[in-house]
């Protein structure tokens, strides 16, 4: 897209004019190769995965339509929201969290709300995401207990204060190239005392641990900042943002140490909970509001 085609919801916000077509994958329980690579299932029984697979009615998005998550190992994909739905849901009950108001940032296309929606995990599912058409995907394709709305770069969200018993981010804290810390302190305003947030971030133990079959070892790696230096950069940073374009949203690869999550991010928040290497890639923190 060049300058000129630009309108301004570009610069906070994607395919704000677009009018969407998708083309649909089958529901999971018709998936014909429904094998799984790399999930840990023990986060529940077989049969109660099985019944998972029966109530899930709704089609599966084509791999462009959830960010390439799981390219075409798509029951993957979805058994990847099961066991991250699962996660939130014994967190929350680990933490004595009403399952009232759940709320998750860059939800995509649904991969984790498709999940708490069919088990009626809390009263209220709230979706947000920059991306107009993953807004569109699950307004046209997932069940009506999920609000989807649109929001932008722009730290806000259409929430009240005090009002929120969960929120969730999942690979997004990696790619907010800016207002991070402003992010915080709006998820913090959203939250209820005691309720709790659950973020993923790339961190040193990324960059230790990852090879090239890592999703993120290319970007990465290919990326101009990259150096054989970087973990050393990292550290005395506390946070590297890889930024590929500089006119428009969700164009950057942001990278954190522990030590800094622990030293800012406490100024908000209690650290609750910090689980290396959780999901996948990153490592997962729970931040109660205090
Ligand atoms: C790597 S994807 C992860 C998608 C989803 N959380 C999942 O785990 O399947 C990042 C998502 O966050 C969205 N996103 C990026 N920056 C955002 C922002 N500032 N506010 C809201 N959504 C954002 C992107 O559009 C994209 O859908």
């Amino acid at each position: 897209m060049s300058t000129e085609d630009k309108i301004w919801e570009d610069f906070i916000a994607l395919n704000s004019r677009d009018e969407p077509t998708f083309e649909l994958l089958p529901r999971v329980g018709e998936l014909e190769d429904r094998r799984n690579w790399t999930v840990d299932t023990s986060f529940a029984t077989a049969d109660a995965i099985a019944a998972m697979e029966a109530a899930d009615a709704d089609p599966l998005p084509a791999t462009e339509d959830r960010e390439g998550y799981n390219g075409d190992r798509h029951y993957e994909y979805w058994i990847s929201g099961a066991q991250l739905a699962s996660k939130i849901q014994q967190t929350a009950a680990e933490h004595k969290v009403e399952p009232g108001i759940y709320a998750e940032l860059g939800a995509a296309s649904g991969r984790v709300v498709r999940h708490l929606a069919r088990r009626r995990a809390f009263g209220e599912i709230w979706a947000f995401d920059i991306n107009w058409r993953h807004i569109v995907w699950m307004e046209r394709h997932l069940p009506t207990n999920i609000i989807p709305v649109q929001t932008s770069s722009i730290p806000t969200l259409p929430l009240e204060d005090a009002s929120v018993d969960v929120f969730s981010a999942w690979s997004v804290f990696s790619h907010i190239e800016t207002f991070e810390l402003q992010w915080l302190a709006e998820i913090r305003r959203v939250l209820k005392p005691g309720g709790i947030a659950l973020l993923s971030v790339v961190t040193e133990n990324q960059i230790g641990r990852m090879d090239k079959t890592w999703p993120m070892y290319e970007p990465l790696t290919t990326h101009p900042r990259w150096s054989p230096t970087f973990a050393d950069e990292l550290k005395e940073q506390g946070k590297i943002v890889l930024r590929w374009r500089n006119d428009r949203s969700y164009a950057s690869n942001v990278v954190y140490t522990k030590e800094y999550i622990f030293r800012m991010w406490s100024r908000m928040f209690e650290i609750a909970d910090y689980q290396e290497q959780y999901p996948d890639y990153q490592d997962m923190i729970v931040l109660k509001k205090r």
